[in-house]
């Protein structure tokens, strides 16, 4: 009675502070901060130097270089360091494309089978890659000065090599021609690596924080060392977080008290905007970018609590180390609390090149479906099916597109994932086929908790065969999440993934229909009274692997495992579509991510940017914040600037928490609803252009939107912005970030001419215009020497554009030329994958368009066929006055117009258009404009 009274009391304590959650702010104390944090304050105590390995028994084996890292003699002026015990295993591999990988490990005798081996993150790297491994045949050596300066060198390519420096020891990539360095590890003698030992007697390895107690079994276990990025001016990267794009340094004259860069995945209320604190999801890859030299990355495939500094310049002054002084370099510093060292040195030497060198590790990002790059309408919660009813209702009534109505946990029965509030839906399967009827999808909420009630099925077969995590004492982990007591499944295990998959089918998910979508929330995982709101770190996992080594992969795999599910549900052909809060390296596998709880503000706006454009640098290009930000209520002003911006994210949802007032487009006045459903239309326009982007991330890694540093790596006023963004190669977005606005700043990079979006005005490249703020659009503007593919015909959905006309909207440089692409499939199953696709290469040049099939000619591969037409070309920039235009094949002519440029009804003259030309978008042809 007594425990049921006190667990009465703390769940109503638990409801009382998720629901003040919305009145209050972050809660800074609820998280620990690096000096809270052994591992971290131990390692950021460090010196320069003090690193106590040298490089040994340098041989090849396999392919690789492997040697050893034997410990020195320990320095008797540091108190508090345990010797470190055995010598350590080095593996360093070369890749095809300019990847380079180092392993550091214990060095297991193999007699020995130790009680317990640290955790290498199973399921990131994708086969392929070990299919790019170059077989080094040998190892040659170099000697600068005494027995001190040997280095073993081996070959990575043409251009580059691979050095371990033995004494010190180091491993860098250098340039072969120059000997320039590109990256390095260990230069400052921070590497230091805690190895599993026995537990000495009286010794306490418990930490403690808050009223919680890490029992830490295999004691201190960290790994720490520093990486310098050569001829970088600035390093990106390592998400998540809601700060600058350039990140900022965390260390060195003139920066006090600041946190180095945390990942660990987390459940954070009301996020601050400018903050290093790690926010849900981690992927330990950055990526440094210079005038001197271009790109380089590094990536640390690790899922243990991170936390990275960036070491901000003359941090080292002291230190007597000297680094080649001709290059500019940024140093970083990456502590971790387990795990092994696994890290891809990236050459780069461009920024795409650097991000198409890291898919090629994790893997290139899914190919959505073309409905979910369209715009997707969510808030917590839908109340019934009446509400989803009048919802859907009210966007044909006020002729607003919208492909996605989303249902927040409410929708269930008691938050059993999988079920259906039976007063409020209790006809699920009409309402979706309802929506579908319009061609609209619908998507449900599927949390990684699982309600403790022996009536719930999922809950009697997961705890009746095993598959719940473990608390230390080897019983169910028990932890409080919406659902009240709930155990969390151990994604883990190939076995219960496959099991968790199968819950999707639809005879399990009894209620689900070949229309519905789902989306992974709270997978940090969220634990309402776990430590810092998420699992102890002591939890056990399938095969022993301890939380603490596997915390930040947690959501990763529950993200695959719901994917995997979508996938056998529709036999294979069916592309899935899946939202995770939390993400890990890979994730881009498997679906799309968004931002989380952000707060109805200006700067939380204005952090949404750099906030997905470095997720888009570091491989999840399919992301997004919530529109009209999660938390509050926006004033329609901030509401409409945010659907403006939305509408140039890759994930375009609006989202709203419970406790807010009803947001729908059409409650703020006629002009509003103008505005929001102008700034919908938009993307609908622009579908083609943003899916044959999609395309583009699905082949090669490169993001949907770009940093404008990623188009224009040469220019250096680019390096830090991160207020405006590339949509692809050719438009530039930049946000309004301030109430009334009556300017804005726009800086266009390069030499060619930019043309605004609307009105097909030329503003010239190299240069920042202070402009008009518009109230109907943010800035957008076409660059010269582009072409963009459009429809522009407005539809309730994306299913109702298939046989639509495009248009073709060419924005030509000075040399009067402009080249782009239009990539088109059936926008639903995986047949693009044998050939069944469209992808036309246009190129305008010396006065006439030409169509040109992309796509690869091979036998066997399955037709996929349009009839589809292009109603519309567009040049903006002609020199001329031609009057005809003269389509090939078939000598045919067609009517060419000056202006007006119409967009939305607004226009604008001196913009050549050839109406009509009648050309199908799946043949060759030219038409030149006479
Ligand atoms: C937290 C998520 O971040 C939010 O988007 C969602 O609405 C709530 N959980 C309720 O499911």
């Amino acid at each position: 009675m007594r425990t049921r009274l006190s667990l009465f009391l703390l769940l109503s304590l638990l409801l009382f502070l998720s629901s003040c959650a919305v009145v209050l702010s972050w809660k800074k104390e609820e998280f620990r901060n690096c000096n809270q944090t052994p591992f971290c304050k131990r390692a950021r105590s460090r010196k320069p130097g003090s690193s106590p390995f040298l490089a040994a028994d340098v041989s090849i084996s396999d392919g690789d270089l492997v040697a050893k890292l034997v410990p020195r003699e320990p320095d008797p002026d540091q108190e508090d360091q345990e010797p470190p015990a055995r010598p350590l295993a080095l593996t360093l591999s070369a890749y095809r494309d300019g990847v380079m990988r180092v392993k550091i490990d214990e060095d297991y005798p193999p007699q020995e089978s130790p009680h317990k081996r640290r955790f290498q993150v199973p399921d990131v790297i994708v086969s392929e890659f070990e299919s790019k491994k170059l077989w080094l045949q040998r190892v040659s050596t170099e000697r600068v000065g005494g027995d001190e300066g040997v280095s073993s060198i081996v070959y990575l390519s043409d251009e580059y090599e691979g050095v371990v420096r033995h004494d010190p020891f180091e491993v860098y990539v250098r340039e072969r021609s120059s000997g320039d360095r590109v990256l390095s590890m260990n230069s400052h003698g921070l590497f230091d690596f805690e190895q599993l030992r026995e537990k000495k007697e009286g010794e306490d390895w418990e930490e403690r924080f808050r009223s919680h107690t890490d029992t830490r079994p295999y004691g201190p276990q960290s790994i720490s060392f520093d990486v310098s990025f050569y001829g970088a001016d600035f390093v990106y990267g390592i998400p998540e977080r809601a700060a600058s794009l350039a990140l900022k340094p965390t260390r060195g004259p003139g920066i006090d008290h600041s946190e180095p860069y945390r990942l660990f995945n987390l459940d954070v209320f009301e996020y601050l905007h400018d903050s290093p604190f790690g926010l849900y999801g981690a992927i330990p890859f950055m990526i440094s970018h210079g005038k001197a030299r271009g790109t380089s990355g590094f990536f640390w495939l690790n899922a243990a609590e991170m936390q990275i500094d960036v070491l901000g310049e003359g941090w080292d002054a002291d230190s007597g180390i000297s680094l080649p002084s001709s290059q500019k370099r940024v140093d970083t510093f990456w502590m971790s609390e387990a795990g092994i060292v696994d890290a891809f040195f990236f050459i780069g030497p461009g920024p795409k090149d650097v991000v198409k060198q890291y898919v090629g590790v994790t893997g290139n990002p899914a190919m959505p479906q073309l409905f979910a790059t369209a715009y997707h309408q969510c808030r917590w919660n839908y109340r019934d099916e009446e509400d989803v009813e009048n919802v859907d209702a009210k966007f044909d009534e006020h002729d607003i597109p919208y492909d996605v109505l989303w249902l927040d946990i409410e929708h269930t029965d008691g938050k059993r994932y999988f079920t259906w509030d039976k007063v409020l839906f209790p006809h699920p399967e009409e309402m979706q086929r309802k929506l579908a009827a319009k061609g609209r999808h619908m998507v449900t909420i599927v949390d990684p908790h699982i309600k403790r009630d022996e009536s719930y099925h999922i809950h009697k077969e997961a705890s009746k065969n095993g598959y719940y995590v473990k608390d230390a004492s080897g019983n169910d982990f028990e932890g409080w999440c919406w659902p009240g007591s709930s155990s969390y499944i151990d994604m883990l295990s190939p076995e219960i993934r496959s099991w968790w998959a199968d819950k999707f089918s639809f005879e399990n998910y009894v209620g689900s229909t070949p229309s519905l979508y789902i989306w992974n929330d709270m997978n940090e995982p969220s634990v309402f009274n776990g430590p810092e709101l998420t699992m102890p770190r002591d939890a056990l996992h399938y095969g022993g692997v301890e939380h603490r080594e596997l915390h930040n992969a947690n959501g990763y795999y529950f993200h695959m495992a719901t994917s995997d599910g979508l996938l056998k549900r529709g036999n294979g052909n069916d592309r899935p579509f899946v939202l995770s809060r939390a993400f890990f390296p890979g994730s881009q596998r498997y679906g799309a991510v968004w931002t989380g709880d952000n707060t109805a503000e200006w700067d939380q706006l204005r952090v949404s940017v750099p906030m997905i454009l470095t997720l888009g640098l570091t491989g999840l290009s399919f992301s997004g914040a919530d529109v009209g930000g999660f938390f509050g209520n926006p004033e329609p002003e901030l509401l409409v600037r945010w659907y403006q911006l939305g509408a140039y994210y890759p994930f375009f949802r609006a989202h709203a928490h419970q406790d807010t007032k009803r947001r729908e487009p059409w409650l703020f006045g006629e002009r509003n609803t103008e505005l929001m459903r102008d700034a919908i239309r938009t993307r609908y326009m622009l579908l083609p252009f943003f899916y044959t982007l999609f395309r583009e991330a699905n082949v090669t890694g490169v993001p949907v939107v770009r940093p404008l540093w990623m188009e224009f790596p040469f220019d250096e006023a680019t390096f830090d912005k991160d207020e405006a963004f590339m949509v692809g190669n050719s438009l530039l977005v930049q946000g309004i970030f301030t109430e009334r606005a009556k300017h804005v700043s726009v800086y266009l990079p390069g030499k060619e001419s930019w043309y605004d979006l609307r009105t097909g005005t030329a503003y010239l490249g190299s240069k920042t215009h202070k402009l008009e703020a518009p109230e109907d659009h943010v800035p957008a503007f076409q660059r010269a020497g582009t072409i963009i593919p459009r429809r522009d015909r407005f539809r309730r959905s994306t299913t109702q554009t298939v046989n639509d006309p495009y248009t073709l909207v060419i924005a030509l440089n000075s040399s009067q030329t402009a080249e782009g692409e239009l990539y088109i499939d059936d926008g639903k199953s995986f047949e693009f994958k044998h050939g069944a696709y469209i992808h036309r290469r246009f190129v305008f040049k010396g006065g006439k368009l030409t169509s040109l099939n992309m796509a690869p000619a091979t036998s066997g591969n399955l037709p996929f066929k349009s009839e589809c037409i292009i109603e519309r070309i567009i040049i903006l920039g002609h020199a001329g006055g031609p009057k005809n235009a003269l389509i090939e094949p078939g000598n045919l002519k067609a009517q060419v117009e000056f202006g007006p440029l119409l967009l939305q009804g607004r226009s604008s003259s001196g913009v050549l258009t050839i109406r009509k030309p009648g050309i199908r978008i799946a043949d060759d042809w030219t038409i030149k404009v006479l």
